[in-house]
């Protein structure tokens, strides 16, 4: 069977990442989460205090920096699974707090930040068998792609989805915080100027608001059938 480059793009929180990781394990593709590549430059920046107390960033001071930060995916040997590393250190759950969410979206749209990710991502897919999610996936960092899927979920759906995984994890959670945030996030993703989040033209679109994860499961499947025939 060939293999291919499975490019999933889609708004924060609809799922991606969790499909995108099945998919992988499922076939035996590698999983590259880019969202928590950019959330660790967000976490290296606040540890180094670059934000003001608005939420900006200082980017000038960031892209000095930059050459300090290394971003590397580390498998985690008991859960099989890869884990964020800046600079040597597992940073997976420190990430994944609301702090660092409020505070991605500039650091994502810096072009110094784009084009170092961007790199490390396009050398990562290089052989193929790769399965990445992100926003610009299937329009800059693979146009050429075999598959590319566009996913998407209603904002509430997606803002509960995203409480209950904070919940469960018994991180500190707050319903209308979170839907402000996923909204937020939303505007900014899709009118930044460098990237913005946008369809790609040959991209399939799979609207997850109501579909159970094994629904969507199998409707992935198919479409990697049908590309790796
Ligand atoms: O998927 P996520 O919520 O973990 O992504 C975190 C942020 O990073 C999100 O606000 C958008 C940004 N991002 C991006 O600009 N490009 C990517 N390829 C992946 C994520």
């Amino acid at each position: 069977m060939k293999k291919i480059v499975i490019a999933i793009d889609g708004y924060s929180s609809c799922g991606k990442s969790t499909m995108a990781k099945d998919l992988a394990r499922e076939v035996g593709y590698i999983y590259v989460d880019t969202g928590a590549m950019y959330r660790a430059v967000t976490l290296f920046a606040m540890r180094n205090n670059l934000f003001d107390s608005e939420g900006n960033v200082e980017a000038e001071r960031l892209e000095q920096l930059m050459p300090q930060v290394q971003i590397a995916f580390k498998l985690n040997a008991e859960t099989g699974r890869p884990e964020v590393c800046l600079n040597g250190e597992v940073v997976e759950r420190e990430i994944r707090s609301l702090e660092v969410s409020q505070h991605v979206s500039p650091v994502a749209a810096l072009p110094f930040v784009r084009a170092k990710l961007v790199e490390q991502q396009q050398a990562m897919g290089r052989e193929k068998g790769i399965v990445m999610d992100g926003r610009d996936i299937g329009t800059v960092v693979f146009p050429n792609a075999e598959l590319k899927i566009f996913v998407t979920a209603t904002a509430q759906i997606r803002a509960m989805r995203r409480y209950k995984e904070l919940q469960a994890k018994g991180m500190p959670a707050d319903f209308d915080d979170i839907l402000k945030n996923v909204e937020e996030r939303d505007y900014i993703d899709t009118h930044r100027a460098t990237s913005p989040l946008r369809q790609a033209d040959d991209a399939l679109v799979l609207d997850n608001s109501n579909l159970t994860i094994a629904e969507q499961k199998q409707w992935l499947m198919k479409r990697f059938e049908e590309r790796t025939k």
